[in-house]
């Protein structure tokens, strides 16, 4: 067994990579159950640790980022304690009430927790320096600290705005109206825990809708905070600043995103019957699975109910033909982590995806326009960008595989061509695994669970 880090310590990683190879399988079956929703996990540690008195979590999703949330909050002074798998006791200290750490605080690969933590910090009378993985300090961090800075809060960074960088709270801010300039619910929700410590009205214009979580569990939490939408599907979002947030049970859903990559495996293997208990079927989340169904999908939610505030259905999925289709930019949003899942399914498909407007895949975990299109091609796939757009030419049968892939600290990446692996004539190689642990950890047992052939 590799040492790995444990939900209660981050401090057993190695720096040796872990490759794995994914062969050919048999037909997928039985049912499963993925890990927890990561924006919603992450949330809920955050907004637990804002409310005064003891919420309980479970479900929560133990996977690396959302660990380094953990360690975040108790360094600034909350009490998190792991009662049992996924079972979580958040002691919150108020809003207002976190202390400053005394450390540089790490977030490893977590985009969304260093995103959204930036926002708390913005209105603390703290400083806290964030600092990440290779990955983390290449991304794009201008895109909050440009609302943060109108709460009166500053900061100072490498070139680019990029990690490691110091963020100095304001103890007096004002409160802010700010229209989102790129469709990001991590800039959204940075910019609302920042008006959460802001006294007055904090106001976010979202010109196209992203995923809502924070809304939702703000207003669980018993803040006041309304959403209008517009007819043209604007919408504005009015939080009033300071409340006090009571103590919550929540119960985290699987999440849609991993969900995708056991979704996707059984639709292109012939024969499999597989069933996802319990996914988050959020329709700001859920665009993947309507792209599915648009492609001929045989895709049918089951025993659909609320969880905490969220839809939760169980997903059925059987092994379908599928056609290549046009995927309107205005989806975006709604998968956006889900385009590298979306392009092995493409591959495999009858006819030319068209994937619109997808230039945000270019400053996530790893810049996955070029892994989607150098990969792909890698494994005898026809695939052309276009400015914005990824054209994924499907030939009806599977392409030939016989690819190592580079995952790059990207988890996304590498799930995904473990999946396409599963279908290609010869195996599929990714050179490092250890980034699955951020978002889904137990990924190769589960999918081996079902049918799958990854060692
Ligand atoms: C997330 C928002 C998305 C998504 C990320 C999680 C969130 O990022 O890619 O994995 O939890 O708010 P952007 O908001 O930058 O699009």
């Amino acid at each position: 067994m590799r040492p790995c880090m444990t939900p209660d310590s981050l401090d057993f990683r190695v720096d040796v990579p872990i490759p794995a190879v994914s062969r050919r399988a048999r037909a997928l079956e039985g049912t499963a159950r993925v890990p927890g929703d990561k924006s919603i996990s992450h949330r809920a540690l955050m907004f637990g640790a804002l409310a005064v008195g003891k919420s309980r979590i479970d479900g929560l999703l133990e996977g690396e980022d959302v660990l380094r949330t953990a360690a975040a909050m108790r360094s600034m002074g909350a009490s998190l304690e792991r009662d049992a798998e996924g079972v979580w006791t958040v002691h919150g200290v108020g809003v207002g009430g976190l202390a400053e750490p005394e450390d540089v605080i790490d977030m490893g690969n977590a985009g969304t927790g260093a995103r959204l933590l930036m926002g708390v910090v913005a209105t603390h009378p703290m400083t806290v320096i964030f600092t990440g993985d290779a990955s983390l300090r290449r991304r794009p961090m201008a895109r909050v600290m440009t609302p943060l800075s109108l709460f009166g809060a500053t900061f100072m960074g490498r070139g680019g705005g990029r990690l490691p960088l110091a963020v100095t709270g304001n103890p007096t801010p004002v409160p802010v109206t700010y229209t989102l300039p790129v469709a990001s619910a991590q800039v959204k929700s940075a910019v609302l825990l920042a008006g959460l410590n802001t006294p007055g009205m904090t106001t976010v214009i979202e010109p196209i809708a992203t995923r809502d979580h924070t809304e939702r569990m703000l207003i669980g939490f018993g803040a006041n905070l309304s959403v209008t939408i517009a007819a043209d599907g604007v919408r504005t979002i009015a939080l009033m600043g300071q409340p006090q947030l009571h103590p919550c049970d929540i119960h985290v859903p699987s999440d849609p995103s991993s969900a995708a990559f056991p979704a996707v495996a059984a639709l292109l293997l012939a024969g499999s019957d597989v069933i996802l208990e319990n996914v988050g079927t959020n329709p700001l989340r859920f665009g993947l699975f309507q792209t599915l169904r648009e492609m001929g999908a045989d895709i049918v939610l089951n025993n659909q109910r609320a969880a905490a505030g969220e839809p939760v259905a169980d997903v059925r999925v059987r092994a379908s033909a599928l056609i290549g289709v046009d995927v309107p930019a205005s989806r975006a949003p709604s998968m956006i982590d889900e385009y590298p899942i979306l392009a092995v399914a493409a591959a495999c498909a009858t006819g030319v995806t068209r994937m619109r407007g997808v230039a945000e895949l270019r400053v996530k975990e790893s810049n996955r326009f070029e892994a989607i299109v150098n990969g792909l091609t890698a494994c005898g796939v026809k695939v052309e960008a276009e400015g914005d757009d990824i054209l994924i030419y499907g030939s009806g049968v599977p392409p030939k595989g016989g690819a190592t892939i580079a995952a790059n600290l990207d988890h996304r990446i590498a799930m995904a061509f473990l999946v396409l692996g599963a279908v290609t004539d010869d195996p599929v190689g990714v050179d490092d695994m250890r980034s699955v642990d951020t978002s889904f950890p137990g990924f190769s047992p589960l999918m081996n669970s079902l049918g799958m052939s990854i060692g």
